[in-house]
């Protein structure tokens, strides 16, 4: 396993559109397990692959739910209700925002060995999913952002 570089903004990498995984690999493997540790060293609660510069399909998220989440080729069904709070991205260092999500997503992807499975997500999970799925479209939560954006204090969640 290694701590990949994180990739922050003003990399033109975050904003392009992420390729489906056709096929599981050991390369594909090692990256995941990579993401999850280098999401973990930095604290964070989510992570995208074109956060550490590969455009793939691929999210790994942790919100201490007891839960790994991989999500391959991920595509949200359906979303319901909303959220109004706080967020960060590891891709964003020392800054957090006001962001509205849904409050519940029903989202569909591959887990690691390709296999398809369905997750419906409430509340801090169901607004991972949709920030690290912006994320495979080149879509940042500086952009959708209620306000300015605002200095962290020491403890803070970043996806
Ligand atoms: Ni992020």
């Amino acid at each position: 396993m290694a701590i990949r570089q994180i990739r922050t903004i003003g990399d033109e990498i975050l904003r392009k559109e992420c390729k489906a995984v056709k096929e599981m690999s050991h390369r594909i493997r090692q990256l995941i397990e990579d993401m999850f540790e280098t999401m973990y060293e930095a604290n964070g609660v989510g992570l995208a692959a074109p956060q550490v510069g590969i455009l793939k399909q691929i999210v790994v998220i942790d919100v201490e739910d007891g839960n790994q989440y991989v999500l391959i080729n991920p595509e949200i069904l359906e979303q319901r209700g909303s959220q109004t709070g706080p967020e960060g991205c590891l891709s964003v260092p020392g800054k957090h925002g006001t962001v509205t999500r849904p409050d519940y997503v029903k989202v569909r992807a591959l887990d690691e060995d390709m296999q398809e499975f369905e997750l419906e997500a409430e509340e801090f999970l169901a607004r991972a999913i949709c920030h690290e799925c912006d994320h495979l479209h080149g879509d940042l939560y500086v952009d959708i952002v209620e306000g300015e954006l605002m200095d962290n204090g020491e403890e803070s969640e970043e996806e």
